[in-house]
């Protein structure tokens, strides 16, 4: 299959190329990066695909045919040069893209979970009822499309995804001092820095529950989280019969992908569970007083469409200004709750959305600015 990497500088991007260097039957005829110049021409000296993408190879005399604008790079994508489509890139700059693959009918992995967010609250959950292509590769989700293609739905009383609890979870300082770097030290996932942030203060877990009612069409009061502090068991799914179904893995993102490019059930050589070396599985709920975050994210999912895309875009905001230490950890929760205290609409057009996800990113500015002029 000829395939395109969005997103291959990245953590996640990294980890595709290599599972896709071990199979064959894949092609990689298009990468695309964005700041990390460098990184993304090796990646191409060794895959030599027929097209890099960055913005930022602009003017730059490279062996390879660049594309460094958006729309370019779209009418590649939607060619038949290309059949399916990985996006690992952060943020939600290929939106528009996104979109349009869907409605081709091509195979789209996704691992940007802010771009399911998004779809899903243009065009409301079932995603993956409406584009059977789609393939989620976030470890949760991909746990519960394995689970879902074998279990009955209607017979489904409970789904529960699951998280690590992060470097904080035992923490018993301040959450005012926490820095940047302890923040980016995450215990069992090496990732970016925003989905490490938003790990460490489970705002990830509540974008995760928002990508799930998206995806699967679930109810959002049957998805529950749990902490389960190995990071072992991914997902659950309990019936309504009493009999609980869950995925156990590795932390390891090479299994998701593979797993996820492959509709058999393939050899891996990566570390495999050894159930033994385990004493317990300690499984809890994120404490509502320490995570408020990850609450934050449940409540704008239950106000409706709209405010699922405001939250992503003010905790891209906050994010960013964590890492600058233009805030502190404790304060990002609080933003988050001020910027949903307001009313919008339900978006009815990609024009909407990307307007709504600005409004949430400078609102959250606006207050961030104030709270450093009064401090
Ligand atoms: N890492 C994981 O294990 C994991 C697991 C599940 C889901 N995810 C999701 O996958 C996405 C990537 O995560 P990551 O950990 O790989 O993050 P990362 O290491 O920070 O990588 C981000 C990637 O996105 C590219 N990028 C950033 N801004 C861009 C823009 N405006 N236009 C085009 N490309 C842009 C970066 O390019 P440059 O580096 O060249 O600037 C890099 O390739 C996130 O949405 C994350 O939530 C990650």
């Amino acid at each position: 299959m000829r395939v395109a990497l969005l997103g291959s500088t990245g953590f996640l991007g990294e980890q595709i190329l290599e599972v896709l260097s071990m199979h064959h039957d894949f092609e990689v005829v298009l990468l695309g990066g964005f700041r990390n110049v460098p990184k993304l021409l090796n990646q191409a000296a060794s895959f030599r695909p027929q097209y890099v993408y960055s913005p930022h190879l602009e003017g730059l005399s490279i062996p390879f045919h660049a594309l460094t604008r958006g729309k370019e790079l779209e009418t590649v994508l939607l060619s038949d040069e290309v059949e399916g489509v990985f996006f690992a890139a952060s943020g939600i700059a290929f939106f528009e893209t996104f979109l349009k693959l869907l409605r081709t009918g091509k195979t789209i992995w996704v691992g940007s979970k802010e771009l399911l967010i998004l779809a899903g609250d243009l065009e409301g959950s079932g995603l993956l009822l409406r584009y059977p292509h789609l393939i989620p590769l976030d470890s949760e989700h991909n746990a519960l499309w394995q689970m879902l293609q074998l279990l009955p739905r209607e017979e489904i009383a409970k789904v529960y995804i699951t998280a690590s609890g992060g470097p904080f979870y035992e923490w018993q300082g301040s959450f005012a001092d926490i820095t940047p770097e302890m923040a980016l030290a995450h215990p069992n996932w090496k990732m970016g820095a925003k989905i490490t942030v938003d790990s460490a203060n489970l705002v990830n877990k509540g974008l995760e529950v928002m990508e799930a009612f998206f995806l699967f069409d679930i109810p959002q009061e049957k998805i529950d989280v749990l902490i389960q502090r190995e990071s072992v068991v991914h997902a659950l799914i309990e019936m309504k019969d009493g009999f609980v179904f869950g995925v156990f893995a590795p932390p390891d993102m090479r299994l998701v992908i593979q797993n996820a490019i492959s509709p058999r059930r393939l050899e891996h050589p990566f570390q495999r569970l050894r159930f033994t070396e385990f004493r317990a599985l300690h499984f809890d709920y994120p404490v509502p007083q320490r995570f408020q975050g990850f609450y934050l994210a449940l409540y704008a999912l239950s106000r409706g469409r709209g405010y699922p895309t405001l939250f992503c875009g003010a905790d891209e905001a906050c994010v960013h200004h964590f890492l600058t230490r233009n805030i502190s950890f404790e304060d990002i929760p609080v933003i988050l709750e001020q910027v949903l205290d307001q009313d919008v609409s339900p978006p009815q057009s990609v024009h909407e959305i990307q307007r709504l996800f600005q409004l949430g990113f400078s609102k959250a500015e606006a207050l961030i600015r104030r709270r450093s002029v009064l401090q």
